[in-house]
């Protein structure tokens, strides 16, 4: 057989099918042309075994714990650059000389003011209104500020929706919060970097101005960096579903975060914190026992921030956050309980059968909340943390689908197995 074919035995003749090579991990066989001349579809719920497109912005290999954006492992990215420094490399795939760094900095940090009008946009929120739901309404709110209704074209209209939504997403999210603790909003202030900026505008107050502590700001920047990209989950799939039918920018990414707020997604820090909390609180709800429900088929509870669908091994996110988080701690002159409870649930569950049978080990979300909890953020403002941090890679997927000739509206095929048809009964004879 050809070594760039694949054969498929159906019974007739044999279908033979193209090979698609990557640059690394495994190759693709191409199906597109399996239901119009072999007249069968491929079945893949949840779509684990699916390449949905060719893609040269991350790659995971899950078995080697190695992550890489743009071919740059993201330790690397972690312990040297800033946030936006990996957001630009993301975007455009390479990384930045210091002018264009300096303008793109530059760029981001003039463009953090949100229209004056959002105010009253975030007045109309219920004051318990949850920040995802909030964020992920205003993307779409801010697009009516700059009739971007239609799917940009040209590059430049496209490199303006990016900076828009990444310099904006930290002065939503942190009006989100202000909004739901009854304080006044903190404008964005061009003298500090990003982080600092949003940090800022999270915890000062008109009594009282905020200094981000630089481990803090450090930490953060790593943290963002972290959650950048992480090529075909969830959230970026539903971006480029959305994007498929060639909605903006602003709209398309406002579905990635609705899809990212699930707690089996980005969802999962918030839960991971409420878990730990639960064992902490609860007499009843030891280490032990809650092993013991995440291993129960009867009992949907999961144990959450464990198990990845391309990770058979350590998550290398979580890896990182694992061997800065005491930093974090001594940096802050602080403990946090829930720390130890989280190393001693990691212990007991990677020594069960059930999650070394399994290839379960901590995800990125397992220990992301402790340190946002020691960086001051409330817990439900996690997944608000994630979506700043995932923002970039959004859009780079979504700006490489734009463009890609292979892109079609995403609409895949099912196989049917409700009633034949059948003739429509009359009311009285139902
Ligand atoms: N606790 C207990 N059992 C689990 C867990 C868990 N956290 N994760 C997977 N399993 C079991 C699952 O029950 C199944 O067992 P069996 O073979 O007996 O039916 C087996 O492991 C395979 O699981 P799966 O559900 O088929 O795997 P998946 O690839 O569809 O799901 C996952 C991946 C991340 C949704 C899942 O591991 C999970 O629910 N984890 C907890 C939620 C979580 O931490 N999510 C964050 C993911 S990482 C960051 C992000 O992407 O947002």
């Amino acid at each position: 057989m050809n070594e760039h074919k694949a054969q498929l035995d159906l019974g007739d003749e044999p279908v033979e099918l193209d090979v698609l090579e990557p640059t690394l991990g495994l190759p693709g066989i191409d199906t597109r042309t399996l239901r119009s001349t072999a007249h069968h579809v491929t079945f893949d719920p949840g779509f684990g075994n699916t390449a949905a497109a060719r893609s040269t912005i991350t790659y995971v290999d899950g078995a080697k714990s190695i992550l890489l954006y743009r071919g740059y492992r993201i330790e690397d990215l972690a312990r040297d650059c800033t946030f936006l420094e990996v957001a630009y490399l993301l975007l455009y795939g390479r990384l930045p000389n210091e002018a264009e760094l300096s303008a793109w900095t530059a760029d981001i940090t003039n463009h953090a003011l949100l229209n004056e009008e959002m105010r009253s946009f975030f007045d109309a929120f219920p004051r318990r209104a949850h920040p995802m739901a909030v964020l992920s309404s205003a993307t779409n709110a801010i697009s009516t500020f700059y009739d971007v209704y239609r799917r940009p074209t040209r590059p430049s209209e496209i490199d303006a929706g990016a900076r828009t939504l990444i310099a904006k997403l930290p002065t939503v999210a942190a009006w989100a919060y202000k909004k739901s603790i009854g304080e006044p909003y903190v404008y964005p202030d061009n003298q500090y970097s990003y982080v600092e900026n949003f940090l800022r505008m999270m915890f000062a107050t008109p009594l009282e101005e905020f200094r981000a502590d630089p481990a803090v700001v450090k930490a953060l920047n790593v943290l963002l960096i972290l959650h950048a990209d992480h090529e075909m989950n969830c959230s970026t799939s539903t971006v480029r579903g959305v994007g498929s039918s060639r909605a903006n920018m602003f709209t398309s990414v406002a579905a990635g975060m609705g899809a990212l707020w699930g707690p089996l997604h980005g969802g999962a820090n918030q839960s991971v914190i409420e878990m730990l909390q639960t064992i902490h609180d609860d007499p009843s709800a030891t280490i032990q026992s809650t092993v013991d429900r995440a291993k129960d088929p009867n009992d949907d509870f999961r144990l959450m921030g464990f198990g990845h669908r391309v990770y058979t091994n350590l998550d290398p996110r979580a890896k990182v956050i694992r061997e800065f988080a005491s930093d974090v701690f001594a940096a802050m002159n602080t403990t946090d309980p829930l720390l130890e409870i989280a190393q001693e649930l990691e212990q007991a569950a990677r020594a069960d059968d059930y999650f070394i049978e399994r290839n379960l080990y901590p995800n990125i979300d397992f220990y992301s909340g402790i340190i946002f909890r020691a960086l001051g953020f409330p817990t439900r403002m996690f997944t608000v943390l994630f979506a700043i941090g995932r923002l970039p890679g959004w859009i780079a997927h979504w700006m490489e689908m734009n463009t890609d000739p292979e892109t079609r509206i995403m609409r895949p095929r099912q196989i049917y197995v409700g009633e034949a048809e059948r003739p429509l009964p009359r009311i009285e004879d139902r």
